[in-house]
């Protein structure tokens, strides 16, 4: 395969809305001896990036000030030290930045096969948030089959691969929604139990869904003032993971409650951990769950794809909530995958 010198990404011209990500010339990434050049397809979107357009999530030191955290496309050229991988494979990966671009340089344990009867498009959708759960939910937090976890943003991005998560390891999980279009989405994606936030009570439903019990996960992403809420619907010995604070990141709550209920919180940020936490992580999820994201009858999400030239329109629409599932960009090898 011929490697350009140079290649078309989004650059963030400086702080700020939608706008001020531009369609931009770049000199396509140097590749160190454990990378794996990625000729890409697609990028999905996240959280973060929005945060990083805003000027609120710096890169780490050394990773790409492109945006954009997973991709899928195929093996376009690899370092001396990478094993496991050919040139062509189509893969997904979990990006240090950069992926809102025609080719990323990713450490190649950051990288995984993509799951059989996946399109790239939706292989592109994966990476960040399951890696985010696995690493959260399931490896710090220890999930376990036959738990209770209430998911807020139950049909988003982080919401959708918990829901799916839980499903594959036996875990119950109680989806936190806002509508019923998004509500039956939850459901498809393997919610026992869906709460509509914006008219019933979390912790009432939580106690009605679970004998009284409560929930023995929480992974929220919302913070503020559904801290309490966290505390108050938990199970006694529960675990609360903490992926993001939309609501507010400085709260004040029950300190006794917690104590008495035996309660852990626990809160992490995916980008800044070291390459070989990230590697971990991706292990975990290759060997416990790509075959099940590899059945036939999977339910993959929902899926609404911008060009890569049009990233600003995907933030619009991250920023108006009313996407269920994930925002993907095609680049043009992307585009002509998808019609082939
Ligand atoms: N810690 C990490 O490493 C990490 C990794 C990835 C993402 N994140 C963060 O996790 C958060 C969710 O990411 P995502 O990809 O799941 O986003 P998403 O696809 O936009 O989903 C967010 C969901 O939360 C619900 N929600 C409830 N209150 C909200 C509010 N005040 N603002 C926005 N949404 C609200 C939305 O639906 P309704 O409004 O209809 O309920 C939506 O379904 C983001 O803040 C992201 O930055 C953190």
């Amino acid at each position: 395969m011929n490697l350009p010198d140079q290649m078309t990404a989004i650059c963030i011209a400086e702080p700020g809305g939608p706008e001020v990500l531009k369609t931009c010339r770049q000199p396509a990434p140097q590749i160190g001896p454990a990378d794996v050049l990625i000729r890409v397809a697609a990028a999905g979107v996240n959280g973060p990036d929005l945060a990083q357009r805003r000027g609120h999530y710096a890169p780490p030191p050394g990773a790409s000030p492109l945006p954009g955290l997973e991709v899928a496309g195929e093996v376009a050229a690899m370092g001396q030290a990478v094993t496991g991988f050919a040139l062509g494979d189509a893969v997904m990966a979990l990006t240090n930045g950069g992926g809102y671009a025609e080719y990323v340089a990713v450490p190649f344990g950051q990288v995984l096969p993509v799951p059989h009867g996946w399109t790239l498009a939706e292989a592109a959708a994966l990476p960040e948030t399951w890696f985010t759960v696995t690493q959260t939910l399931v490896m710090r937090a220890g999930l376990e089959p036959g738990m209770h976890v209430l998911v807020h943003g139950g049909a988003g991005g982080i919401g959708g691969a918990a829901i799916q998560i839980c499903s594959i390891i036996g875990a119950h999980p109680i989806a936190v929604v806002s509508a019923a279009d998004k509500a039956s989405y939850c459901n498809r994606l393997g919610a026992i139990a869906t709460i509509d936030r914006t008219r019933e009570n979390i912790v009432d439903r939580v106690m009605e869904l679970t004998d009284g019990h409560g929930a023995d996960r929480v992974l929220d992403i919302i913070g503020g003032a559904l801290t309490a809420v966290n505390i108050a619907a938990s199970a006694r010995g529960g675990h609360i993971v903490q992926v993001s604070t939309l609501e507010g990141a400085t709260v004040s709550f029950p300190l006794r409650t917690m104590m008495a209920k035996d309660l852990t919180l626990s809160g992490s940020t995916l980008r800044p951990q070291s390459a070989r936490t990230k590697a971990g992580i991706a292990a975990h999820v290759r060997d416990n769950f790509l075959a099940a994201l590899s059945s036939p009858d999977w339910i993959k999400p929902e899926l609404a794809t911008f060009p890569l030239d049009e990233a600003h329109r995907a933030h619009v629409a991250m920023e108006q909530r009313i996407h269920r599932g994930k925002l993907v960009l095609l680049t043009e090898f992307g585009a002509a995958s998808q019609a082939s």
